[in-house]
């Protein structure tokens, strides 16, 4: 695991000028429909009020997706307020519907501890930028802080198999039973499945989707 001093980098700054440089349907990350993740949120059937929390959504067409199928209760999270903006033009039509945008560092939170009573976290291709004990504990430490008793959890991110590597930083790749051992007892694994992802450059990233039950009582 990397040491601490990786969390002197600066990156709000690097993720603002990702977003800024580079069109949303050209980053490494886009995905046209977010099929995978549509998957494993249909089977916690949720009420479509339902406290729904994408960490590090950046631009994801999820959260329109989400909106399009009726869910009306949306907390959208990110480090770069560039990727937030853009995200918050996308969905404009959405009147009728609470979202909620917080600019704000997973791994350093101040206004994320604020949120309570979520019932679904989801997460794709986040978490593996965190590579120190720290960074990962304060993650899951706030996974736990904010979710609802029998909320449910996604995580997809690089798998063993999968690039070392995204957007020129490093990653830290995981398994289920990874995700599972961070989440603790309290947690039990619905669904997993392996994912090859297309890049819009054509490069193929390999992904464990992973969906958790929390199971302790309230
Ligand atoms: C590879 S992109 C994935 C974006 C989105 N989840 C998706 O699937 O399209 C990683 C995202 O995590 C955000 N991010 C990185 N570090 C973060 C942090 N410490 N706190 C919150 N967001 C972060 C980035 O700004 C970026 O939008």
């Amino acid at each position: 695991m990397a040491e601490d001093s990786s969390l002197e980098y600066n990156f709000e700054n690097h993720w603002n000028t990702a977003y800024q440089k580079t069109p949303v349907d050209k980053l490494g990350w886009y995905e046209k429909e977010s099929t995978p993740s549509l998957e494993l949120i249909a089977l916690c059937n949720l009420p479509k009020n339902a406290q729904i929390f994408n960490a590090g959504a950046g631009a994801s067409v999820l959260i329109e997706q989400l909106l399009s199928e009726g869910y009306s209760n949306l907390v959208v999270n990110d480090i770069s307020s560039s990727a937030l903006i853009e995200l918050k033009n996308n969905v404009q039509k959405y009147k009728n519907s609470k979202i909620q945008f917080i600019v704000d560092d997973l791994t350093n939170p101040s206004e994320l501890v604020k949120l309570k009573n979520i019932d679904l976290w989801h997460d794709r291709a986040v978490l593996h930028f965190f590579t120190t004990e720290k960074q990962q504990k304060t993650y899951f430490d706030l996974i736990r802080k904010t979710l609802k008793p029998n909320g449910f959890v996604i995580l997809a991110e690089f798998n063993l198999e999968g690039a070392k590597k995204c957007s020129g930083l490093d990653v830290f790749n995981y398994n289920e039973a990874m995700l599972q051992e961070q989440l603790g007892d309290n947690f039990k694994l619905v669904k997993s499945f392996n994912y090859t992802y297309t890049q819009p450059s054509g490069g193929l990233r390999e992904y464990v989707y992973t969906l958790f039950q929390r199971t302790e009582k309230e």
